[in-house]
């Protein structure tokens, strides 16, 4: 299968009065048309700046893409005219945020902000548009469309607005939907409807998902792969069942354990300590700090990409024997054993 996107070691920089925030520090990652990744990790891992720059929407200043590649279809979005990325935008490439108010405008009716990106990028009449809207609204699973789409955002609940946004962002049919956290400020029944609806959107469309979210068990459902990001960086990745059930980074099986479990309220278990400061970022493994299995080693070079299976990939020196046969095994920081 066509990879329909490629993110090569994509490094983003916001420039603050404090000094050089090293939001992403060289993540690299592919999707699969009609796959679905989720990309999980704490809040303040680099999830959103990662997506965002996928959009090309880093505020500039302070945010830079200092260095990578963003392969859309092959073309290299870091390189695309800002021209060229309106284009893209809500045609190619759709995005869904978390809070669905936001997202709309209170003041339109949702039939006029349905149709609105249509009107723009394609050559359709009043009347295909509307039945466009409505064909939209039923996908997504919002009963008497037609009198809807006359109605406010305010006038709708909470999942209602976000499955709005859900179909506003499809309307053109983009190849790539990418969802930030979309389910984060709804409450559990409706998450889990939002979800069945990705899962019938992917079916019906075949459009390919990046799915954003700092909970485990909202992926669960719906990736194929997951990619774990920790400070910056992709820490581990592998299909679902490959996270699931033979993680191998401390810190994926740490966020395995603290993902809620329906029988067990308020028994969550997260992974003590806080990430590091990303103004001077160690040079080590970002983890070592938190990591109940440091070793020398971890503090000072960063650990080297172990690959277990075609898609399981980690960095974490315990899959690295040099390491693991002796506690204090010192690596020079280009990766040469010392002789
Ligand atoms: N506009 C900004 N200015 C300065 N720092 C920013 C800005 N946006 C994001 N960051 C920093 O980038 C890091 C990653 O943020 P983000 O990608 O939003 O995390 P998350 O994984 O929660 O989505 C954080 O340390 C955040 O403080
Ligand atoms: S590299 Fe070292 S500190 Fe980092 S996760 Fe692995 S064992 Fe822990
Ligand atoms: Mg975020």
């Amino acid at each position: 299968m066509e990879n329909i996107l490629e993110v090569k070691n994509l490094h983003v920089t916001f420039s603050t009065y404090g000094g050089n925030v090293k939001a992403v520090r060289g993540v690299d990652f592919h999707l699969k048309k009609g796959e679905t990744l989720a990309i999980v990790g704490e809040s303040g891992c680099g999830k959103s700046v990662t997506s965002n720059s996928i959009m090309r929407l880093i505020p500039n200043p302070p945010g830079r893409i200092v260095a990578g590649n963003i392969l859309f279809n092959g073309e290299d979005l870091t390189k695309a005219s800002e021209k060229r990325m309106r284009s893209i935008r809500g045609v190619d490439i759709s995005m869904i945020f978390q809070d669905p108010m936001t997202a709309l405008n209170p003041t339109l009716t949702i039939g006029t902000q349905l149709i609105e990106g249509l009107v723009q990028h394609h050559k359709v009449t009043a009347k295909q548009a509307k039945r466009k809207a409505i064909e939209m609204l039923e996908l997504v699973g919002i009963p008497n469309p037609e009198e809807r789409l006359k109605q406010y955002p305010h006038q709708f609940s909470g999942g209602m607005r976000q499955r709005i946004v859900i179909a506003i962002a499809l309307i053109c049919e983009p190849e790539l939907l990418i969802a930030d956290e979309p389910t984060t400020a709804l409450d559990v029944t409706i998450q889990a409807q939002i979800l069945e609806l990705f899962i019938k959107i992917q079916k019906e469309t075949g459009v390919s998902i990046i799915l954003i979210t700092h909970d485990l068990g909202v992926v669960a459902k719906i990736a194929d792969r997951i990619a774990v990001m920790y400070a910056g960086k992709i820490i581990e990745t592998g299909t679902k069942r490959e996270i699931f059930y033979e993680a191998q980074h401390p810190y994926t099986k740490g966020l395995l354990h603290s993902v809620p479990r329906l029988d067990a309220r308020g028994d969550l278990k997260p992974i003590d300590g806080s990430p590091p400061d990303l103004f001077s970022p160690p040079i080590g493994c970002p983890f070592a700090a938190r990591c109940p299995f440091t070793m020398e080693v971890c503090d000072n070079v960063f650990p080297v990409q172990t690959n277990l299976s075609h898609h399981h990939i980690v960095n974490c020196w315990l899959q690295d024997p040099r390491a693991k046969k002796s506690k204090s095994v010192r690596i020079t920081v280009d990766g040469r054993q010392p002789t």
